[in-house]
């Protein structure tokens, strides 16, 4: 049986670095069986996070050989051809021990942006009537499957450099709600999205559409609230 040399990074919010470790090699092994082979087997300290282990939840992202990725669903021979595994947090969130990071800044972002639904309706009413064929539903269909995994915004170099930058998963739930006829938001949250932290400073490195694991295209999103903003800022909607 061959091995896997996989460096792990250690460490907390004030620093830490990478611990090597030895672990088999097997058929169809994923990232996410190795960090927990090593916390079952040589090192029951190590901090990590998953939940389903079939790619539903998210919550396994970690950076895998310098990207952002579901580990559940990579394989170790996609990303180890050479047996060799470096896995660290995601990038641009904070850690909180070892392979944990912590997303609360990542989800204090989408309520920034203004990514709660607002409906006008309520339980008595009939259910809203929304054309599968329409444009609006098509443009909210193509986002709405974001389970807020944040590879995306780990991915992202605009939020590297501005860290107050609301980044692609809190966008594209704003792009998503904007195309929600329901919806009675719109207003304020262009206006939420329209600051020097908001769409207009995604430098449309598409980084984040590489790499989300639901195939979601937050770039396209952003451009689309872009030209949303500046509709609504010639015609004076806010
Ligand atoms: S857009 Fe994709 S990568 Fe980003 S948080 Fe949503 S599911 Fe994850
Ligand atoms: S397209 Fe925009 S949001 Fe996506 S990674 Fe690039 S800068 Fe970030
Ligand atoms: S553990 Fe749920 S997506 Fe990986």
């Amino acid at each position: 049986m061959s091995t896997l040399q996989v460096r792990v990074w250690r460490g907390d919010a004030k620093g830490g670095d990478f611990q090597s470790f030895d672990v088999p090699r097997r058929e169809s092994q994923t990232v996410l069986d190795v960090v927990t082979f090593i916390q079952r087997t040589l090192d029951p300290t190590l901090a990590y996070r998953y939940a389903c282990r079939v790619g539903m939840c998210g919550s396994c992202a970690m950076t895998v050989n310098g990207a952002p990725r579901w580990t559940c669903r990579t394989h170790v021979d996609k990303v180890a051809k050479d047996g060799k595994l470096s896995i660290a947090p995601l990038r641009n969130m904070p850690v909180i021990r070892d392979l944990a990071a912590d997303m609360r800044e990542f989800f204090d972002k989408w309520a920034r942006a203004k990514g709660r639904f607002r409906g006008a309706t309520t339980r008595k009413d009939d259910f809203a009537h929304v054309s599968p064929q329409s444009d609006a539903r098509r443009l909210a269909e193509a986002g709405i499957e974001c389970i807020g995994c944040g590879v995306c915004y780990a991915a992202c170099d605009v939020v590297a450099a501005s860290p107050d930058y609301l980044g692609p998963a809190a966008l594209n739930r704003a792009w998503t709600l904007v195309n929600d006829v329901r919806d009675t938001d719109h207003a304020r949250r262009l206006r939420a999205v329209a600051g020097d932290a908001g769409c207009l400073a995604c430098h449309t490195h598409v980084s984040c559409t590489e790499r989300c694991p639901k195939a979601i295209a937050p770039t396209a999103g952003i451009a689309g609230l872009k030209r949303a903003v500046s509709r609504a800022a010639l015609k004076g909607e806010w």
